[in-house]
């Protein structure tokens, strides 16, 4: 006989709450879990591992697809996480995808861009290193650099045999930076052709800008190198200033990522369908779609970024910010001042299930 989720866990009752969790400064710090973030996790499960109270993952960072970061993410942390658990700051690209339908993308970024793109729905994309491996010269320095690149690697093959679409004439129709960029200088080259010439480097310079995503816009953040790395939005920074001065008309683009309040909108409806999924078997009151949390914690440690979007979002979200990443303040910050100041992670779970449970 099917036993209710009631029966196997009598206790406690549905949680009223929910915890997102900011990943780099706040779980890790490049591939080494801190804060005691393992720990912390661990009580968020039953002892038989599975789920017990909501939570995800809301990180600007990305570079792989959410099912492959979900498997990293679990081997790192020692607890199950499910691809529905991570949120990434390309997750909203999935929905420009149709839009897009039968054109040609460039993807940028470390990681797997491409992939990431093709999995968001995409069907004609390239990475930017592909893209510019069939523009002979786009580079001027890629001889000088010590690091093999696809250009190089493949200068005996010819281009032709390798080309997937036309490049040469078919015009980039989206730009979309997925994650940090590697090679800054032939990046921002690559893009000033792209955007400069309606999506045709080397042509004619146009005045229709192919559109730009960013996946998010941190000017910084905190890696495993003791002070912090410059991130997206400092890239955005250097391809806006180059662009709009060799350009007539100034860099449009759009960036996504926290602390847009859509994307803590999107992760409460997330939140929810996990919610309905771990509770399944019981009866709501509400209705198991639209499940109302009373209140959401974002755990993060950027204040222009995770704390003042969780308090631009509002009701039901509550921002604790932890001294493991860029903000490292005694006091609250004074800006962007978070809901509560913790020192690790495992202090603010700590916190969270005394309030709660
Ligand atoms: O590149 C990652 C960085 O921009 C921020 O990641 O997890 O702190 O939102 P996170
Ligand atoms: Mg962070």
């Amino acid at each position: 006989l099917r036993r209710s989720f009631s029966q196997i866990h009598p206790t406690p009752q549905r949680p009223s709450f929910g915890i997102a969790f900011d990943i780099d400064g706040v779980i890790l710090r490049g591939q080494t879990p801190i804060g005691g973030s393992p720990q912390a996790l661990k009580r968020l499960y039953h002892d038989n591992g599975t789920l017990r109270i909501p939570f995800l993952f809301l990180t600007n960072g990305g570079g792989i697809p959410e099912s492959k970061r979900a498997v990293e993410l679990s081997s790192l942390l020692g607890v199950q996480i499910l691809p529905l658990q991570v949120v990434q700051g390309a997750s909203p690209f999935k929905g420009l995808a149709n839009r897009f339908e039968n054109e040609l993308v460039i993807a940028i970024g470390k990681g797997e861009p491409a992939a990431v793109m093709s999995e968001y729905g995409f069907k004609k994309v390239l990475s930017i290193d592909e893209y510019a491996s069939y523009f002979e010269d786009i580079d001027p320095l890629s001889q000088f650099k010590c690091w093999v690149t696809r250009q190089a690697n493949e200068k005996n093959t010819s281009r032709e045999a390798q080309l997937r679409y036309n490049v040469y004439s078919e015009r980039v129709k989206g730009a979309f930076v997925v994650s940090d960029p590697i090679d800054w200088g032939r990046d921002i080259q690559v893009l000033c052709d792209v955007l400069r010439c309606e999506g045709l480097p080397g042509k004619d310079i146009g005045h229709q800008q192919p559109p730009l995503y960013f996946a998010a816009d941190d000017l910084e953040y905190q890696a495993a190198f003791p002070s912090e790395r410059l991130g997206m939005g400092a890239f955005r920074i250097a391809l806006e200033s180059i662009f709009n001065s060799i350009h007539s008309s100034p860099l449009k683009f759009t960036s996504f990522g926290k602390p847009n309040p859509s994307v803590f909108k999107n992760a409460e409806a997330i939140l929810s369908q996990i919610f309905s999924n771990v509770y399944q078997d019981q009866e709501t009151e509400d209705g198991v779609k639209g499940h109302q949390f009373d209140t959401i914690y974002m755990i993060g440690d950027n204040p222009a970024v995770d704390i003042n979007g969780a308090s631009k979002a509002g009701h039901p979200w509550f921002s604790i910010l932890t001294r493991t990443g860029v903000f490292r303040g005694k006091d609250n910050h004074a800006k962007h001042p978070a809901d509560l100041v913790v020192d690790t992670v495992e202090e603010a779970i700590d916190y969270i299930l005394k309030k709660e449970l």
